[in-house]
């Protein structure tokens, strides 16, 4: 009976600790790679100093789990409401002033049209002609020369229009962000009416925005049995890539170059191959995929006979990149590889 109540005593405190999720922590963990333990900024922006002044905390929830799609953020789909909001908190705590603005989400109405020409004087040269911002896919990779201490967010970015409202957008542009090169409203002199026609020009690259949604299955590598013996196994692979159109590329020992010639396990042995059209396409969306690709297969054989496959899930790896036009191709490579395995051990 006191062991029940001490279990019972037991969960309840330690639910009632879960209800409680730790900002810092979950900052730490998620954020701090790119924005810095303290909000200093580094691949992602700074969030600390005057900004964190004016962040309305609904911007921040949504940028948080949405993320900006194609760019470098992520979209935080996993972390409940609660543990985000606390994540929240944590950057708030950098604020000097207590209090946190809200900005009504009634439209800022003004000239779309006037506002693109003034975005070309005053906004393109670092916003993108139309606001997709510097480079390809990504806020900063590690091979492209920067122009800018800071990147220049991309403002045509769903998930960036998703969290901000259009008294923000405006706000932001009022204030600049001092300590950045975004200027202020009086650096750019700008009227409040250019100021609104701004505003509704950059409202108009909103299109329906899809959040990403999350995978169930998300092993990065998957595993699968082969029927036959080692040789055969390589052997079906191999006439199944060539039926699929799959070009592949001269066959590799795990331990080539790691371990003297003869010395060489031969019953592991990694296919490499691709389609060149779709592995193009990929690089194109998101050189940093160049790391990854191309395609392979490994064939283990275990110590007790069994043949074993792996391969890279496309489908987990690609939503790293948080960007729906790469994981689209991604899932058809998935697709394909799933035929070539089924073919090749039915
Ligand atoms: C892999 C890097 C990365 C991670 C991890 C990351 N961010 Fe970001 N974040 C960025 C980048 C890059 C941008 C700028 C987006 C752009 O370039 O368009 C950004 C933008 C933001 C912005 C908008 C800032 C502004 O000035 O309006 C906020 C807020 C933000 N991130 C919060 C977070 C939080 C909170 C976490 C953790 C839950 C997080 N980020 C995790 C890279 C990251
Ligand atoms: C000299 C370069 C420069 C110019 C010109 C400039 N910006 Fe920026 N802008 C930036 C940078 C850099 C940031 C990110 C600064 C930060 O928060 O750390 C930024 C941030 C923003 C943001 C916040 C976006 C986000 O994800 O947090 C908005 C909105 C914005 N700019 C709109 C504009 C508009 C509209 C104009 C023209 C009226 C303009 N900017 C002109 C460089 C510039």
């Amino acid at each position: 009976m006191r062991q029940l109540f001490l279990i019972f005593y037991f969960l309840l405190f330690t639910t009632s600790l879960s209800a409680a999720p730790d900002g810092h922590k979950l900052y730490t963990k998620h954020c701090s790679v790119c924005h810095n333990e303290n909000g200093m900024g580094g691949i992602g922006l700074p969030l600390n100093g005057e900004k964190v002044e004016h962040f309305p905390r609904d911007y921040l929830f949504k940028t948080v789990r949405l993320g900006r799609e194609g760019r470098v953020m992520p979209a935080f789909n996993k972390l409940s409401d609660a543990q985000i909001n606390s994540i929240v908190d944590h950057i708030y705590s950098w604020k000097k002033n207590p209090e946190v603005d809200t900005y009504s989400d009634e439209p800022v109405k003004g000239d779309e049209k006037n506002g693109q020409n003034l975005f070309l004087q005053k906004c393109s040269a670092c916003h993108g002609k139309d606001g997709k911002s510097e480079g390809l896919g990504t806020g900063v990779s590690v091979s492209r020369e920067r122009k800018f201490q800071v990147v220049p967010p991309a403002l045509n970015n769903p998930g960036f229009l998703a969290a901000a409202n259009d008294k923000w957008i405006r706000q932001t542009i009022k204030t600049g962000r001092p300590g950045t090169i975004m200027p202020s409203q009086k650096t750019l002199q700008i009227t409040d009416q250019e100021l609104n026609d701004i505003v509704s020009y950059v409202r108009s690259f909103e299109t329906a925005y899809q959040p990403p949604k999350a995978l169930e299955e998300d092993q990065p590598t998957l595993v699968f049995d082969s029927p036959y013996d080692f040789m055969t196994t390589i052997a079906n692979l191999k006439q199944s890539l060539q039926g699929l159109n799959f070009r592949y590329f001269p066959d590799r020992y795990m331990e080539m170059g790691l371990a003297p010639d003869k010395l060489i396990n031969r019953k592991q042995l990694s296919l490499r191959f691709c389609n060149f059209r779709q592995l193009y396409k990929m690089i194109n969306t998101e050189p940093r995929l160049g790391v990854v690709l191309p395609c392979r297969v490994t064939v283990v054989e275990q110590p007790d006979g069994q043949i074993k496959l792996y391969v890279m899930n496309m489908k987990v790896v690609s939503r790293l990149f948080n960007n729906t036009q790469l994981s689209k191709t991604a899932d058809e490579m998935h697709e394909a590889l799933m035929e070539l395995i089924d073919e090749a051990t039915l």
